[in-house]
């Protein structure tokens, strides 16, 4: 028998709810799970999903104390005992479902795009790059904007000015582009609320599903603001 307990982040209210082992297999997923309980028992139960597969980023929450993604954790690789929360470091909407506009709005404050070279011959000309400029930016560019970095961060829970892993990363993502000519994107991150607010703590990384390491591209956006 598994105990699942899930909280409601609004109210704070944690519901308990059993379940039969039987009723699952070795690849039933967090979500899945989920899903049956609110079809069978808690049809009140609220939670954000859509594709399943962990592409979309919709699914965060924190299972077992742990920032993940519901459709990526296999049950079975949990104890009896599974905690269910709303992500944490943002306000919640309702259930499981947190509001995510703080966390996209420093997303895009850091101009979340390439921005055109002006000097190119055509607009509509492919932009070529060697291998080795690509391989400058590809691994962060794996980024699904789940917001589990954002959720493990010590940093983003006591300072709400700190941009944030996913935000950093996409700035160094878009400045180590070759392609690229927007210089002010780095230059805004060069605050003590900033890129230099972070301790190197490597919450972000470790929770990244994706296998992207935040906290390698915020050091190096610092790195490169020193050279600057
Ligand atoms: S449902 Fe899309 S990432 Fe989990």
């Amino acid at each position: 028998m598994k105990q699942v307990f899930i909280k409601d982040g609004k109210t704070s209210e944690v519901k308990k709810i059993e379940v039969n082992e039987e009723e699952l297999d070795n690849y039933t997923t967090i979500l899945e799970l989920l899903l049956k309980i609110r079809e069978e028992r808690e049809p009140s139960l609220v939670l954000r999903y859509s594709c399943r597969m962990a592409l979309c980023g919709s699914c965060g929450m924190i299972i077992n104390g742990r920032p993940r993604l519901a459709c990526l954790t296999k049950v079975k690789d949990l104890g009896d005992k599974i905690m269910i929360e709303p992500l944490r470091n943002l306000p919640s909407i309702r259930g499981l479902v947190p509001d995510l506009k703080p966390f996209f709005a420093k997303y895009r404050s850091v101009t979340p795009f390439l921005v055109a070279d002006d000097e190119q011959e055509s607009p509509t000309a492919p932009y070529s790059q060697t291998d080795e400029q690509v391989k400058r930016y590809l691994q962060f560019n794996y980024c699904i904007q789940c917001g589990l970095c954002y959720s493990a961060c010590p940093i983003v829970a006591t300072n709400p000015k700190f941009p944030g892993p996913a935000a950093i990363n996409v700035a160094y993502r878009y400045a180590a582009d070759s392609r690229d000519r927007n210089k002010q994107r780095i230059l805004k991150l060069d605050t003590p609320d900033g890129v230099w607010s972070c301790r190197i703590a490597g919450s972000c990384s470790m929770v990244c599903p994706k296998g992207v390491d935040p906290s390698l591209s915020i050091q190096l956006v610092k790195s490169s603001l020193l050279k600057r």
